[in-house]
């Protein structure tokens, strides 16, 4: 038996819906591999603030340190402005815990239906590393003038060599660890932000001198948002900034079907903190209460993190059966044009890890 401890924040929204999902998954997947979850709920997020005026405590970067990993649903609700919930919660965890890499795949699974035209299964399998800790979204910038009429706000993006350098590196190697199309796309701004995104053109053409053996493109994000488009199946890693990251792994969802397909996994590579799992989607308040949330992204992230935690084969188990309810087209959420319950859904892929 082993033994797991998983902080969980369900969040708000459909959050702690599609995260119910996950455990439903885990629980079993727990009794077959011989897993015991030991969880624990942490009811921080938008409740919490009604209440307490915070997010969270200010000790809950302690309070989380001793997880094996966090399990995190999603925060935002329509009656906190988004700065204020996002940087009160999930951003200080990520930067918090120093987790820099965020991996995001895109798989389009047999019998989930592409926007595109002429895509078929498998014929986009990407994922999208993107930069967690610093860029766009370093908390760096202020007001002047704060709400007067000659007001000016100035947010800084921060890039740094190190920042770069492990990100790209980490792309690198997922790349060679995948040993599929072998290839690694950089996305960058540098026509136009001629600082910190030329820094990074650099960065990632010298660690790309260290794997000759993985081919290679620097793409605009103008570009590489056509593309995404217009060639998904030619991408396999694809690594870029805080901000960019953020927009493509969008994109990139919706272009395999739904947003609620598609898991994240924010990493500490070095194993240092805990790393947090969770869906690419946010707290959805338009289908919030309804009980219809596609749970897949929240399950795929859930094995997303035991993969992390060395249990590939659980997470491959889980893997299987998302993939078996999916082409079997009978069970699924609205999203994917079905009319099953969240819950339903869930149940649907325990029974087939079970
Ligand atoms: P969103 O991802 O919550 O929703 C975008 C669209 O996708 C909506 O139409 C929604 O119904 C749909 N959708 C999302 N998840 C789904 C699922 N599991 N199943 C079916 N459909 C799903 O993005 P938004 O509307 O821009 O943001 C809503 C709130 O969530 C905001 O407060 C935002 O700041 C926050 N947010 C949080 C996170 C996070 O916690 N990681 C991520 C993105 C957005
Ligand atoms: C995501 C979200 C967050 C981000 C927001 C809610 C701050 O969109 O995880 O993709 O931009 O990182
Ligand atoms: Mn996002």
């Amino acid at each position: 038996m082993q033994k797991l401890s998983i902080a969980v924040i369900a969040g708000d929204g459909v959050g702690p819906e599609v995260i119910s999902g996950a455990r439903t998954v885990l629980e079993r997947v727990g009794e077959r591999y011989e897993i015991v979850f030991a969880f624990q709920e942490f009811d921080w997020g938008a409740e919490y603030y009604f209440q307490h005026g915070r997010m969270m405590p200010p000790s809950a970067t302690e309070a989380l340190q001793s997880f094996d990993a966090i399990l995190l649903g999603a925060v935002g609700h329509p009656d906190i402005p988004d700065h204020v919930t996002l940087n009160g919660l999930l951003l200080p965890i990520r930067r918090g815990f120093d987790l820099y890499a965020n991996v995001r795949p895109a798989v389009l699974y047999e019998g989930v239906q592409s926007p595109l035209a002429g895509r078929q299964a498998g014929d986009v399998d990407l994922v999208v590393v993107r930069e967690n800790t610093e860029g766009e979204y370093a908390p760096v910038g202020g007001f002047l003038y704060h709400q007067q009429p000659e007001e000016v706000a100035i947010q800084t993006a921060v890039f740094t060599r190190r920042g770069i350098e492990r990100v790209v590196r980490f792309a690198f190697d997922l790349a060679v660890k995948r040993n599929k199309k072998g290839r690694v796309a950089s996305i960058t701004k540098s026509n136009a932000q001629a600082f910190g995104m030329v820094l990074w053109d650099r960065v990632f053409q010298q660690v790309a001198q260290e794997f000759p053996q993985i081919e290679t493109e620097s793409l605009l994000v103008d570009a590489a948002a056509m593309n995404f488009v217009r060639r998904p199946q030619s991408f396999d890693v694809v690594v870029a900034s805080n901000l960019f990251g953020d927009i493509l792994s969008d994109l990139s969802a919706i272009v395999t079907g739904s947003i609620g397909l598609a898991p994240s996994a924010n990493l500490d590579p070095a194993r240092r903190f805990p790393s947090m799992f969770e869906p690419v989607h946010g707290s959805a308040p338009d289908i919030a209460s309804r009980g219809i949330a596609n749970p897949l992204a929240a399950i795929l992230s859930s094995a997303m993190m035991l993969d992390h935690l060395g249990r590939a084969d659980a997470a491959g188990a889980i893997e299987s059966a998302v993939r078996e309810v999916l082409a079997e087209r009978r069970v699924r959420t609205p999203d994917l044009g079905g009319d099953s319950s969240t819950r339903e859904v869930a149940a649907a892929v325990a029974a087939r890890v079970g």
